[in-house]
């Protein structure tokens, strides 16, 4: 799955996993994944070499959550391993018209043929939200014997809601060896949920169209039929769609005359089928494979799908390279639904997709849309192998499929576009993210153990930007230390042997481990360290006597850590480095403190973490730190581009953890005057943005105003400038937005802002304008016919600064009518992000939040609350309320929040006047 792309790490995860308000969201701020409790029964804790007092209440809790050997099968939420499909007969009927109950239903039957492994008298299979047709004897199934196997008879059946089970108990055990055939009949909702088999509905010409589709991962395939539904249990599918005609049905598998062919063997999650009113273009004919872009038909005519079309052959051929392994199927259907959770889904030859990440239009898109629609493109891919193909045992692994599948994402994107640099964008995208939500104590291990995560909320909480990024950062490390060939080698060696089947993530390093490495330790020893325990080290270099010395980083220096590591925070390091301009190689840092005569140097910059290869910040001697600053500011090019943004990114995230004084870290962009690459721009920029957030309400912000910072950004470019001007209330650039804003009222249909410009206009202007700026921009936002187009002015509406029209707009969210569930999450988040809108949003979510569609814990930690004192108390307040309804895991989030706020108050106090001192003598 590709999250949703939007601006804030939390934001994403929450559009998809698409939990409903105020049901106790698992998240908290930064995106952590699980309250404390779940974290102690969650993730790996030790493999138990001190026993602390920490561990004894960790096994208590344990125990707690231990089984009861009294359980029933059917009170577990993982299957016995008693029963294994081999394959299913599905047959399908959706219908796209409403029936006399108001309702959009499906029918169905299915059976499936399976061999019992271990002699029982139950047969356990998924089903969620499906009414079943009883039989003659009043059961929800039969069940028959194969090739001449009898059957023993059916003593009772039922629904287990709980666990999501259609339970059949039988007069006498099954027989291990023999095959049996359970078939049922049944019935379901095409619901709006944005899960199982729902539907999505758009208009084309004023008529209403309805379109029936699927997202099954992680565990909604139940909904749709009844199904061994756990990635292991892999098996070949029979489908059958009935659909009137004049509309298209699709599946992961090639349809001829009426019958689609079987699938390969494959797990229930990456099944997908669609019945729409889509039309499609297709590649020219390839060997083999074909390819289709599907969406409203408008869209395709419009020629919005002619990019992904364009990329798909070379990403294809890309990753058919890569993994030295073809295809696996004879076809490539990607398909953008107007209404969709996440980003993209990988469903194996039927891809499902945003409008957003699929569709783009060269008049109206910006570059920035476009890579998001290579990248996502490129990640979904990479899954048809990688998690497809070979695809992990459970649920706890998934780390490694969305790790691998991020990390790689950007290697065919740089195949498919090779002059936007944008290996060197998922430093911006995935590595610095990574390392500020994993530098916060509510953090978490990116492995989990199997037995840690079994319900559908637990597998779920999984999917956040722990397992998205820094499974990916963790994963290019590892292929940085080895070098990309070796890794390549193993990963082969890895897709062969475990090809159709499920794996562990041991297995992988297992088949890397086997090419012949030069490491000082196993890969699985160096690894561990780094997937086993939750944050990462600051390294720090002292040049002075050549010491080197690593600590696990914290923002907050005063984070209570409740969790032990049997590594006791500490890792085994790679660190690429540079004397003075030469390339010095990889050393490897293997204890807490170590002593590298050659890092000793007189009058030489030490940088280490060359190409940002280790998933680290560095730290230096305050000499060192001035020589890296002189060099930027007299050559800067002697220091690689993403290392430029690293200085900054570590300088301002070490005096935000009060290491190094802010003084440094505000003299890293004194160089930018001279910079023309992008990269470390944004990372200056995003920094700076932080810094002015958390100054907002002191009379900092004022010296910030007229602070140099923007007239350069001015100089560099146009987006950052517009952005940093209006921000700090520039007039020129207000005048400019508006000036722009208001040619297009005068005249809609012709739109002349530049489409990398339109983002940063459109808010600017409506955020200064009043009513006719904004009914203005609702009305083209609903006549939007391009989803990019349509994004742009959904998030711009949210910039208002009237309250009443804040206030409406925000009401429309409670309207699928009006804002697609699909998009409330993302509007709340906008809305109260901003200063004049965050305490109505903040009201608004209170006052509503017993009956909206988000996620409520999510909103919470999107929301930028940083150091307003005037926020605290509201919060606080919040917190009791939410409290005596008890939201335990909200309440954990908020108070996640208060911590936040405190520590932001804190920092501000004790900042200011130095950085004030440093902004004035710069612009004197
Ligand atoms: C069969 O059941 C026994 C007893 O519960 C268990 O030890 C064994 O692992 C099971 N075998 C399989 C293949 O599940
Ligand atoms: C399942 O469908 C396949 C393909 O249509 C057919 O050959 C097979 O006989 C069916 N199996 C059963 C048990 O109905
Ligand atoms: C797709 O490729 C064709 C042929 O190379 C090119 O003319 C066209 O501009 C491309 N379209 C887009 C949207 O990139
Ligand atoms: C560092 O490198 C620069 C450029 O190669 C060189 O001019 C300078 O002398 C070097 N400094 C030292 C102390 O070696
Ligand atoms: C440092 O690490 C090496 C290799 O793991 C080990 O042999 C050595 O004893 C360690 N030294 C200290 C002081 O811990
Ligand atoms: C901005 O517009 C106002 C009012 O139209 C005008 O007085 C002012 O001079 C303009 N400022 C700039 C920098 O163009
Ligand atoms: C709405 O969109 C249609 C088709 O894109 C366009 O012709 C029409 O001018 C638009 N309406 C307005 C008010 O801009
Ligand atoms: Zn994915």
């Amino acid at each position: 799955m590709a999250f949703s792309a939007s601006p804030q790490n939390c934001l994403q995860a929450m559009t998809q996993v698409n939990i409903r308000c105020c049901t106790p969201a698992p998240w908290s701020c930064g995106d952590e994944v699980m309250s404390p409790t779940d974290m102690w029964k969650g993730c790996i804790i030790a493999t138990v070499a001190a026993v602390t007092a920490a561990i004894i209440i960790a096994f208590f809790i344990f125990s707690k959550a231990a089984v009861p050997p009294e359980m029933k099968p059917w009170e577990k939420y993982r299957l016995p391993a008693t029963l294994s499909p081999q394959y299913y007969n599905v047959t399908l009927w959706p219908r796209l018209e409403m029936d006399t109950n108001g309702l959009y239903i499906f029918t169905g039957h299915s059976g499936v043929a399976f061999v019992c492994m271990n002699k029982t008298r139950w047969i356990l299979i998924h089903s969620n939200k499906l009414n079943y047709i009883l039989t003659p004897d009043g059961h929800h199934a039969m069940l028959t014997g194969m090739a001449g196997t009898k059957a023993p008879a059916i003593k009772k059946t039922w629904l287990q809601v709980e666990t999501q089970y259609l339970v059949v108990e039988l007069s006498e055990k099954l027989q291990v060896g023999k095959t049996y055939w359970l078939f049922t009949e049944f019935q379901g909702e095409l619901t709006d949920s944005l899960g199982g088999f729902y539907r999505s509905e758009y208009y084309e010409d004023g008529v209403k169209r309805v379109v029936a589709t699927t997202q099954m991962q992680p565990t909604d395939a139940r909904k749709a039929f009844p199904c061994f539904d756990e990635p292991a249990m892999k098996a070949v599918f029979h489908m059958t769609l009935i659909h009137v005609p004049g509309t298209k049905a699709l599946a992961n598998i090639p349809c001829h005359d009426t019958k689609f062919e079987p699938t390969k063997k494959m797990s229930t999650y990456l099944l997908a089928f669609i019945v729409s009113d889509f039309d499609f273009i297709r590649a020219p004919q390839r060997e083999k494979v074909l390819i289709r872009i599907w969406a409203r038909r408008k869209a395709i005519n419009s020629g919005q799908g002619d990019y992904s079309l364009n990329i798909t052959g070379l990403l294809l051929d890309f990753f058919q390279y890569y993994y030295n392994t073809s295809y696996p199927l004879h076809k490539s259907d990607q398909v953008a639904l107007p209404d969709f959770s996440a980003g993209a889904m990988e469903n194996w030859g039927l891809v499902t997709y945003r409008e957003t990440t699929l569709l783009y239009d060269p008049e109206v898109s910006s570059n920035e849309d476009k890579e998001d629609v290579v990248i996502v493109i490129s990640h979904e891919l990479a899954h048809m192998w990688f998690g497809n193909l070979v695809t992990m045992k459970w649920w706890n692994d998934v780390w490694l499929n969305e790790g691998f599948a991020t990390y790689v994402s950007y290697l065919g994107a740089s195949e498919a576009e090779p002059t936007w640099s944008i290996k060197d964008l998922m430093v911006l995208d995935v590595i610095q993210p990574a390392l500020l939500v994993d530098s916060q104590g509510s953090s978490h291990p990116l492995s989990c153990l199997e037995d840690a995560i079994n319900t559908p909320k637990e597998i779920s909480a999984l999917f956040n930007s722990i397992t998205y990024k820094k499974g990916a950062a963790v994963l290019r490390m590892l292929s940085e230390v080895l070098s990309e060939p070796v890794f390549v080698k193993g990963l082969i060696a890895y897709l062969n042997q475990f090809a159709y089947g499920n794996t562990v993530y041991t297995d992988l390093w297992g088949q890397i481990q086997a090419v012949k490495l030069n490491l000082p330790a196993t890969i699985n020893e160096i690894m561990n360290r780094w997937t086993l325990q939750m944050g990462f080290p600051v390294v720090t270099i002292d040049t002075q006597t050549g010491r080197i010395t690593q600590k696990l980083f914290l923002l907050d220096p005063d984070t209570q850590l409740g969790r032990p590591s049997s590594y006791e925070y500490e890792w085994f390091v790679p660190i690429k480095w540079m004397k003075n301009g030469t390339n010095m190689g990889q050393y490897w840092l293997l204890n807490e403190t170590d002593t590298h005569l050659s890092m000793k140097t007189n009058n030489k910059w030490v940088l280490a973490n060359l190409n940002i290869s280790g998933f680290y910040r560095v730290n230096y001697d305050s000499q060192n730190w001035q020589r890296l600053l002189s060099q930027l500011t007299t050559d800067h090019t002697a220091i690689p581009i993403i290392n430029r943004a690293q200085i900054i990114d570590d300088a301002f995230s070490l005096s935000r953890a009060k290491i190094i004084s802010t003084t440094v870290a505000l003299s890293t962009t004194k160089y930018l005057s001279k910079e023309t690459e992008y990269v470390p721009w944004e990372s200056a920029v995003r920094n700076l943005n932080h810094f002015s957030d958390m100054l907002e309400q002191t009379e900092v912000y004022d010296a910030m105003q007229v602070n140099k910072f923007q007239i350069k950004a001015y100089l560099y470019n146009q987006i950052n400038a517009i952005s940093l001007g209006c921000k700090t209330g520039v007039e020129g650039c207000m005048n400019l937005t508006s000036m722009w804003y208001n040619k297009w009222m005068e005249n809609p249909s012709k739109n002349l802002i530049h489409p990398n410009l339109k983002a940063t206009v459109y808010c600017y202007a409506i955020s200064i304008g009043g009513d006719a700026e904004w009914e203005f921009g609702w009305k083209m936002y609903k006549n939007a016919t391009i989803a990019a187009e349509a994004k742009k002015l959904m998030s711009a509406l949210s910039c208002t600064r009237k309250p009443l029209l804040l206030q409406r707009y925000l009401k429309y969210t409670l309207d699928p009518n009006m804002i697609r569930k699909q998009d409330v999450a993302f509007i709340m988040a906008h809305a109260a992000s901003s200063v004049v809108g965050r305490t109505q949003a903040w009201n608004f979510i209170r006052a509503n939040c017993y009956d909206g569609f988000y996620s409520f814990g999510y909103i919470i930690c999107s929301t930028k609350i940083n150091a307003s004192p005037r926020i605290h108390p509201q919060l606080q307040q919040f917190r009791d309320e939410i409290a005596s309804a008890g939201l335990e895991s909200t309440v954990w989030t908020v108070d996640q929040q208060i911590e936040r706020t405190k520590a932001n108050m804190k920092w501000v106090a004790e900042n200011k006047e130095q950085i004030k001192k440093w902004l004035t003598e710069e612009s004197a």
